[in-house]
Order: structure tokens, then sequence, then C-alpha cells
């Protein structure tokens, strides 16, 4: 079902530009565009530190990423959100808790290589990613190797991927996608809030829908290899 378009929402999305340090440009094809186009961020520039930054995709309402921004003030966060419906109000509550280690980046996660710079990032955050187990769209599923190689180019050496999942198929699939594509896995866990990883844990917007209904969550973290591994 297709969600209503937010009410002024360009206006709104325009009240919290200075958060928003990316739209999506309705341009050349997301491969063109990752390989023509180049906006490369200076973190210094943005947050006006050169602290550690760490990226979730896919952040929806921003729930999670502006609870991890408040517990960890002396790391910055990117956001990254290709639906400017819900983008918006993440940005929104950034502005009223006035976390100011939050950016965020109105974008397919396809083009993240034309903003950010490689081996730049500490963590990328996958919380609840869409798990599309039709075939057909395995290529836009954000653990497939499309886009773990995007991920390793952007991660720094020793950088690490934070997956939750509430669909067993698409944590079985990503397991198998992390080491394929140069990840070592680690901290997996078929039931999230019955293990130890569940007392650090931010609880995000969809995680609350699932736990709702008594199901279970699997977490795992996929550390990027020192060498790369070409995967064919
Ligand atoms: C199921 S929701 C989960 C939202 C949030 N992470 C949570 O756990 O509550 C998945 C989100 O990922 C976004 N998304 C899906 N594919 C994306 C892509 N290629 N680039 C950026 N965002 C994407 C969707 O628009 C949606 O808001």
């Amino acid at each position: 079902m297709r969600m209503r378009r937010k009410r002024h929402l360009e206006e709104r999305l325009a009240a919290c530009s200075d958060l928003l340090l990316a739209r999506g440009r309705p341009c050349l094809n997301l491969k063109e565009a990752a390989e023509q186009y180049r906006a490369l961020l200076d973190y210094r520039q943005v947050f006006g530190n050169s602290a550690p930054v760490r990226l979730e995709i896919g952040c929806g309402c921003g729930g999670f990423v502006l609870e991890m921004a408040k517990r960890n003030p002396q790391v910055n966060f990117l956001a990254v959100e290709v639906c400017s419906n819900v983008i918006v109000s993440a940005m929104e509550q950034a502005r009223k808790e006035k976390v100011s280690n939050v950016r965020f980046l109105n974008i397919a996660a396809e083009i993240l290589p034309c903003y950010l710079p490689q081996e730049s990032i500490d963590t990328i955050y996958l919380n609840f990613s869409t798990p599309l187990p039709e075939q057909s769209r395995e290529k836009q599923r954000l653990t497939s190797s499309r886009f773990l190689q995007i991920d390793r180019a952007l991660l720094q050496g020793g950088g690490r991927i934070e997956q939750k999942t509430d669909s067993a198929e698409f944590f079985d699939y990503s397991l198998t996608k992390f080491v394929e594509n140069g990840f070592e896995v680690c901290e997996i866990t078929r039931d999230l809030h019955g293990s130890p990883y569940a007392a650090e844990n931010i609880v995000t917007e969809y995680e609350r829908i699932f736990l709702g209904r008594g199901l279970p969550i699997f977490r795992a973290v996929a550390i990027k290899r020192g060498k790369e591994r070409r995967v064919e």
C-alpha cells in the first residue's frame, strides 16, 4: 500500500535543510549516478570535528539513530533514507531534541559512493531492512553482494555492519552474503531479546511492532576483513 504524501512535505523538508546533506537527484540511473556524480562530504566541515562516523541505512523515522547519537555524543552519525515522507519526521525530531551529532541523506543507498569517501565509515547499521523474498528483487536487498561491496568500500579496515531483522530467511541469506563478500560474522543470535546483547539494544520502530507480535529478533555483526576477496 502506498503511503500518503505528508502535508506540506516540501516546506517541512526545507525547514530542516541544515540537517539534510543530500536529496536524491532525479537524474541519471543509479549506476550512472554512482559513476559520474561526486559530491563527497567533508565530515570535519559537516560536524566541526574529526570524530568517527557511523551510518544507518534505511533509518525510517529515526528513533534508533537519534537514541544512538544521544548515547554516543563523541561519535557522528549519518542516517540514510530513500523515503522523504519518513525522513522528514526523523529530521524534525532531531531538531526538536537538539541532537547535534546526526545528519541525514534523503537518497537511495545505491548512490552513497557519490557522497561518502571510501573507507570513512566506522559502523553501518541495517535495522529491519525490507527482506524482499522474491528472487527477482534479490539485487535490491540491502545485504545482496551489490550493496555489501558498496558497504565494504565505505567501511574502514576492521569496520562493522550490525544487522537486525525479524526474518529468518533474510537473516540466513545475509549471513551467507557477508562471508561471500569478505566479512567475518560474529555475535550471532536468533533471539536478541533473550541474549546478552539485549542490555545495550536500542529498539527501533519496526522492532517494537515485531516484538508486540511475539516474534524473535535476529542479530549479527559482520566485520570487514583486511584483505580484498573477489567474489564472482
Ligand atoms: C522496514 S523499514 C525499517 C525502518 C527502521 N530501520 C526501523 O527499524 O524501524 C525499511 C526502511 O528502509 C528504507 N529503504 C529501503 N531500501 C532503501 C535503500 N535502497 N536506500 C535507502 N533506504 C532504503 C525504506 O524506505 C524504509 O524506510
